[in-house]
Formats: structure tokens, sequence, C-alpha cells
């Protein structure tokens, strides 16, 4: 089959799927009545503690329990793989997952007889006192030891992420991170990636479409990569299932799955979902004050440090340059930080084990966010620092697109992309390259921005991003904690302001 006939029948397949998602949508409709009543708890679809469904469910991920309704497309969800920590249960009458618990959670204590404690349960507990004893010697032995590696890096670059109710996601992150392993076996990955409902298209483009999909009741968001951009599947999907990347600042990775459809290729990538979108959406329909825009900047900066930092440890990682940072790369959490996603054209670099992997992607950053050595083709494609150099690049523009939608003393301006007022939509690399590097053009910093604490040193810092020499540009350490510290002085500045009060 030629490319043109697969994409053809690509097409004709998705129409089929609309097709078949609109009968199935006016169907359910028409039968509502035949649908039975399930408890609903702890998922953020339940109202009133009750839902309408084809079948109740129970689950139970990790500890948090989960009732709902399934549709029958959803049915697969009641057999969930069989490992600790997963159980899932379905049911066929209204309210009959009202009493549904994981097995074990309701067993009534078994009779014993003495003489069965005498001849276990001494000898258990003679064993546990000697254990105890063994691991507080070996605690002992090893706290005199000097300290290695740990201690070379910032204890927040090792934090787990926090904040906020735990979602399903959180709940994997603790799974996966609990051992030594990267993220859930990759057969798991499977069956989970097979057993979500693809609910509403949340972003198109040519990298393919990003879907939202519910997984035991909650959302999850799936990549679904077009046929032209499978090199940036297999990198992220590599990335991901390599190296330790769990921060609140990064995208949270679930699962990879590849399927054969019609005879094509279909390539996932299961993440969190963020509903309020791309942060490009979001500036859209938002505007900030100072404190949220310095919330922002320095979620961003602080996600592209984890990035850059090589950790040296047993769960460390290597550093990484991203290459294709920009507004529509970057998500909005509820929590008003954003946090970094598309590693598809990432490269890898260890010092340590002295290795650079620029990978095979055919593909190329976006050229509106390309820095000037990129642009004229100087850029030392053999150097990791480059790459990390070029990323800085596109850090300032993110963050100039951030500050505009910032009111300071009551004004502020259009969202606007970068470069809006010299290059057209779409521009070319040349087009690029004339005012980039020809023109040395900058983007425009409102004078409101001079007038405000905060504003001002972001302001300066985005100067700092944009010098035309790479190896002048500040690094992501030194943004993150140029804003660390405007943070932590807004703090104790309110602190002291409560005080006065
Ligand atoms: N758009 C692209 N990725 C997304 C995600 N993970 N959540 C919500 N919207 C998205």
């Amino acid at each position: 089959m030629s490319a043109d006939e697969m994409d053809r029948a690509a097409m004709l397949s998705v129409l089929l799927a609309l097709i078949y998602s609109r009968i199935n949508t006016v169907l359910k409709a028409q039968s509502m009545d035949d649908k039975l009543w399930c408890v609903c708890e702890n998922t953020h679809t339940c109202e009133d503690g009750t839902c309408n469904g084809d079948m109740c469910f129970f689950t139970l991920v990790h500890g948090q329990k989960v009732k709902g309704c399934f549709d029958k497309e959803q049915r697969e969800q009641c057999y969930v793989p069989r490992i600790t920590g997963l159980y899932a249960e379905c049911c066929n009458s209204n309210y009959c997952n009202f009493n549904l618990t994981a097995p074990g959670d309701d067993k009534k204590e078994p009779y014993v007889p003495e003489s069965v404690i005498m001849l276990v349960a001494v000898p258990l507990f003679v064993l546990l006192v000697l254990s105890i004893t063994v691991c507080g010697l070996v605690l002992w032995l090893r706290s005199r030891r000097p300290h290695q590696h740990l201690q070379e890096h910032e204890p927040s670059m090792l934090k787990m992420p926090s904040g906020g109710d735990p979602t399903y996601g959180d709940i994997f992150d603790e799974f996966c991170t609990s051992g030594s392993g990267t993220g859930l076996p990759y057969l798991v990955q499977r069956t989970m990636a097979r057993q979500i409902s693809l609910v509403e298209c949340v972003g198109k483009g040519r990298y393919g479409e990003v879907w939202r999909g519910t997984w035991m009741g909650e959302s999850v968001a799936v990549k679904i990569f077009s046929s032209r951009d499978e090199q940036s599947w297999f990198r992220e999907t590599e990335i991901y299932n390599t190296v330790q990347l769990r921060h609140e600042n990064i995208l949270g990775f679930i699962a990879s799955d590849m399927t054969s459809k019609n005879s094509s290729t279909q390539l996932w990538l299961v993440t969190h979902f963020h509903e309020l979108g791309s942060l490009y959406d979001f500036l859209q329909y938002s505007t900030l004050d100072p404190e949220g825009c310095l919330r922002m900047c320095l979620s961003v900066a602080s996600g592209l440090v984890h990035l850059h930092t090589e950790i040296l440890s047993t769960q460390g990682k290597p550093a990484i340059a991203h290459r294709d940072l920009k507004s529509r790369n970057i998500l909005v959490k509820r929590n008003g930080q954003c946090c970094i996603a598309d590693l598809g054209l990432a490269v890898i670099h260890s010092q340590s084990n002295d290795y650079l992997d620029v990978g095979n992607n055919p593909r190329v950053g976006t050229k509106r966010y390309m820095a000037p050595e990129v642009l004229d083709e100087s850029i030392r494609v053999d150097v990791f620092e480059s790459y990390k150099q070029t990323d800085i690049w596109a850090l300032g523009l993110v963050l100039w697109e951030i500050t505009r939608r910032t009111i300071v003393n009551g004004i502020v301006e259009e969202y606007r992309l970068p470069f809006f007022d010299v290059v057209p939509s779409d521009p070319s690399f040349e087009e690029m390259k004339k005012v980039v590097c020809v023109d040395q053009y900058r983007p425009c910093l409102h004078n409101r921005l001079h007038s405000h604490p905060i504003l001002s040193t972001i302001a300066k810092i985005m100067k700092e991003c944009w010098f035309q020499s790479p190896s002048a540009r500040l690094t992501a350490l030194r943004v993150r904690k140029t804003l660390a510290k405007l943070d932590q002085d807004q703090d104790s500045s309110t602190d002291k302001l409560k005080l006065d009060v």
C-alpha cells in the first residue's frame, strides 16, 4: 500500500469511527431507561453519589477505592492485570456495587488453636526481634560510612511529586518508583492502554491527535502519533521507559502502546491528563497576576532544570535537552504550575558514562522558537551543551508569552506568539533566520514590566536567555535560582505583612 493509500485508509477509519461513535451516542440516549443505577465514589464524574451505566464497578488501585459506572465498551476494564495492588469487580443490578469490597477486606478472624500459637507465633516473634537487631546493626554501620553521590545534588531534584488530591497518575507513580524500574512493565502498559476508552479529542496537529480517555473511571491523555511522526513515539517511549523522569514539572507518563489497525500501525502514548490544556491554549483566555506569572515561570524553569541535570545515583538520570520547548508543549496544572511535555526530539547525555545520544528523528524543532545558531547552522551538533543553550533561548520566549498575559498596573497585552510582529504564521526557515540572525531582532518588552519587582526581574532573565552567543546565555539552574529567590522574598514579605496586621 502506498503512503497516500494508507493515509486515505486511516482517514476512512477515523471517519467510520466518528460515524460509529455518533450512532452510539444516539443509541445511548435512546436506551437511557435500560441503564443501571450504581453507587459512585472517588471519580471526578460522580454526582450525588450515583451514576448511570451498563454495569457497576468497584476497583482498588494501590489502596485507592473507586466505585462507579462502566459503559459496555468499558467492559474490559473489569478484567485488570493480575498484579499486586490492582483489583476490579463488576456487577449487573441496580446499586450492586454498594457492598463490593476487595478480597480480604471483610474476612472474619479464623479460629486458631493455642498450640498452633505456641508453635508458630513464638518462633516468629523471636525471628522478628533478631531481624530488628540485625537491621539496626546494619543501619548503624552504614551511618558510619561517608555518604556518596546523593549529597552532590540538591534534595529537591529527587523529590516525589506532591500536592493536590491523589490521581491514578500519582498512584502509578508510586507503583513505578517504589521499585528500581522506571515505569510499568511493558505487558502491563499494553494491557492498560487497551482498556482505555477514548472520550473526546482535545488537540490535533501535524504530530497527530490528543484525546481525553478514561481508565478505571479516571481521565488520562492519549497522544495518537501520526504515522509520519513514528520516530517521535519511539524516542519518547524509549526515554520514559529508560530514564527515571518523575518530576512535578514533567508530564507524567503512564503507558505506551503499538497496535496494528486495518493494516496500519497505531502508536499511543498515555500520560496524565491536565484539563486546562496547553500553556498556549491557557494564555488565549486567561490573564495572570504577577505572583501567578512567577509561579508558572518558576515551574517551567524547574522542569527544565530537572531535564538538563544529570543525577548520579542508583535512581539517577542522564542529562536531557528538549529541543522543542514552546508553549504548545507545556501543560498547565490545576495548582497553577506547568509541566513540560513532548520528548520526541530530546537528546540524552551522560558525562559520567561519556555518551551523547541525539537519536535519529528526521523532525526538527519549531522554526519560530529556533535559536540563532540553529537558524544559521553554526550550532555544534556534537556538543551536548549546545542543545541546552537552544532550550534556554526557547525558555526566554515562553517567559515572554507568559508575561504578556500578566496584569501590571491594570495593563495587560493580548496573547501573541513570539515574533508575531515580524514573521507570518508558519514562517519559513529563511524568514526566521533574517529576523533572528541578520536583523538580530528580539521580542519587545512592555514598559509596565519595568515598574514591578517580579516582572522586571523576569524581563532581565528573558534578555539574558536571548544573547546571540549561546555560551553567554543563562543556564536553567541560574534561571530557576533567581526565580526561586523572588518567590521566597515574595513569601516572606507577605508573612511580614500578616504579622504587621
Ligand atoms: N494536550 C496535550 N497533552 C495533554 C494532556 N496531557 N492533558 C491535557 N491536554 C493535553
